[in-house]
């Protein structure tokens, strides 16, 4: 499919039709310039309580034939090292808004077992707790990011936990952590104060809500130095009426607002698209509906610039990915899917677009991180598999906390004349190691791009570093079959320089 006869400007990135294919990409780096730093907290992940996300994903629990370290199974925690997970988000979702915190803490045997009414109806133990999140988090060395019961909890309960997991003080609940097998408070990143309030967190409009954050904000009280950064929750989708209504009426206790984009191949959530086995029309509708990101975002950011323009506040996508319609024969309610190249190249756009505003956008988690929707890990019992978009993760990695580089990007449209995006997106960034880094993604499936690169304020003749492609859309791997989609090594000469078909690239520009 060839691009439209559109001219689209965009910050940083215009796009004409070139009906040559492959296509015609020209990238303009400033070396010498910089722009916002990529917070690795970009690079964050969600884990809920949803079908076998936590339980066999994460947690197998101490008397397991399933190699694990204290209940957390070892390959899982090893994998998630090795892409360096910076931040991970628990215990929802929808699931944090019917969580109450006292059930999951103390002696496993005399937790309560409740049911998980949002997914699935199934029996949840609490074997997986407060200590247990944190114990999970520093064994991945990643940063917690809690998300707190505002739904149908209360002011007091939300203010206990608080208490509870930071407090260095004598007082009864800092003891009973003490007595729970932590004496030193936990550290928490971020905090958030309800989940998806306009929906399954309470059906709540907006202005009711600000108001319900300024209260609960208010008893949350930890000591010097352990505050979090407080997250309220806010819209979704082509929403701004949240960040709205919640950026003019929060003045104070609020660090960041969140957001929730989904990418359905049909943008139906009554039937949203097979996670393999699809055509050339659903990888298109895909990354048309992936690449709506951008847009969301600029339109967001937009109230906030307008109402906070100190920047102050960050923009937290803390749930996006792809959801496809349930795998045939499974749980529908666990929202288990494959994850083939196609996500592997939403993964890439998307961290592209994240870099782009990386000003604002300083944290995002995808959902979720293992064997729930677009996941980074699949496990069959003592089975482990790495997804497409676990290699992007991996591949992305020297983004975090990297300095953007301003580039000019020029290039055609992939599309048709009812649906287009940009065939070649881009991050170019210099590392934390002082390296420069550019990252491409072709989203184009049949048309290769020749990339013609102009580098001013540094010098290099050649792109090193890994590719990740395939012959096929929804080339994925699977427990008898692995390694179908892994990174391979890539090596160009920068007078050189092309993509194939659906493949993304990061390499070191030396
Ligand atoms: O990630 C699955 C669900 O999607 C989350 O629980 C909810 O916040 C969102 O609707």
């Amino acid at each position: 499919m060839k691009g439209l006869k559109t001219v689209l400007l965009l910050a940083g990135l215009s796009s004409s039709l070139l009906n040559a294919a492959p296509h015609q990409v020209s990238i303009e780096i400033q070396a010498s310039q910089s722009g916002p730093v990529i917070h690795k907290d970009i690079y964050g992940q969600f884990a809920e309580h949803l079908g076998r996300g936590i339980y066999e994903g994460v947690w197998v629990g101490e008397d397991s034939p399933i190699p694990n370290t204290k209940g957390f199974r070892n390959d899982v925690v090893e994998a998630l090292k090795a892409i360096q997970v910076p931040l991970v988000r628990w215990p929802g979702g929808c699931f944090a808004d019917e969580y109450h915190w006292r059930e999951g803490i103390g002696p496993r045997h005399m937790r309560p077992v409740k049911v998980n009414t949002h997914w699935g109806g199934v029996e949840e133990t609490n074997a997986f707790g407060t200590h247990e999140f944190f114990e999970f988090v520093e064994l991945i060395g990643a940063d917690a990011y809690v998300n707190g019961n505002l739904g149908s909890g209360s002011v007091q309960e939300m203010a206990e936990w608080m208490e509870y997991m930071t407090s260095d003080k004598n007082s009864t609940l800092a003891n009973e952590r003490r007595k729970n097998g932590r004496e030193a408070p936990f550290d928490i990143a971020y905090f958030g104060i309800g989940n998806e309030s306009w929906g399954c967190g309470g059906h709540m409009r907006p202005e009711y809500y600000a108001d319900l954050y300024r209260q609960y904000a208010t008893f949350l009280k930890t000591p010097p130095g352990k505050r979090p950064k407080l997250v309220a929750s806010g819209g979704h989708t082509e929403d701004t009426q949240w960040t709205e209504v919640l950026s003019a009426n929060i003045q104070q206790d609020m660090d960041g607002i969140s957001y929730h984009f989904y990418t359905l191949p049909t943008s139906d959530w009554q039937k949203k698209g097979k996670a393999l086995g699809f055509d050339q029309s659903m990888w298109l509708a895909t990354m048309e509906r992936t690449y709506r990101m951008d847009k969301y975002i600029r339109d967001n950011l937009a109230v906030l610039d307008k109402n906070d323009p100190e920047g102050k506040l960050g923009f937290y996508v803390d749930e996006w990915g792809t959801w496809y319609d349930p795998q045939p024969g499974r749980e529908p309610g666990f929202l288990y899917q494959q994850n083939s190249l196609r996500d592997a190249v939403v993964t890439a756009v998307n961290f592209n677009i994240f870099h782009q505003h990386a000003k604002r956008v300083r944290m995002t988690n995808i959902a979720q991180m293992v064997n729930v929707l677009q996941a980074m890990i699949l496990t069959d019992k003592e089975k482990m598999v790495l997804t497409p978009t676990y290699h992007v993760y991996g591949m992305y990695k020297v983004f975090q906390d990297a300095t953007s580089v301003p580039f000019k990007l020029q290039t055609g449209l992939y599309g048709n004349s009812d649906k287009s995006v940009p065939a070649v997106t881009a991050s170019v960034a210099k590392g934390t190691d002082g390296k420069l880094y550019l990252a491409l993604v072709n989203l184009d499936p049949s048309e290769s791009a020749t990339i013609k690169l102009k580098l001013s304020g540094a010098s290099a003749s050649q792109a090193v570093g890994q590719i990740l492609t395939a012959d096929k859309m929804d080339a994925h791997n699977s427990f008898t079959q692995p390694e179908v989609v892994k990174p391979q090594a890539f090596s160009s000469k920068l007078s050189n320089l092309s993509l194939p078909a659906k493949s993304v690239v990061v390499a070191e520009l030396r």
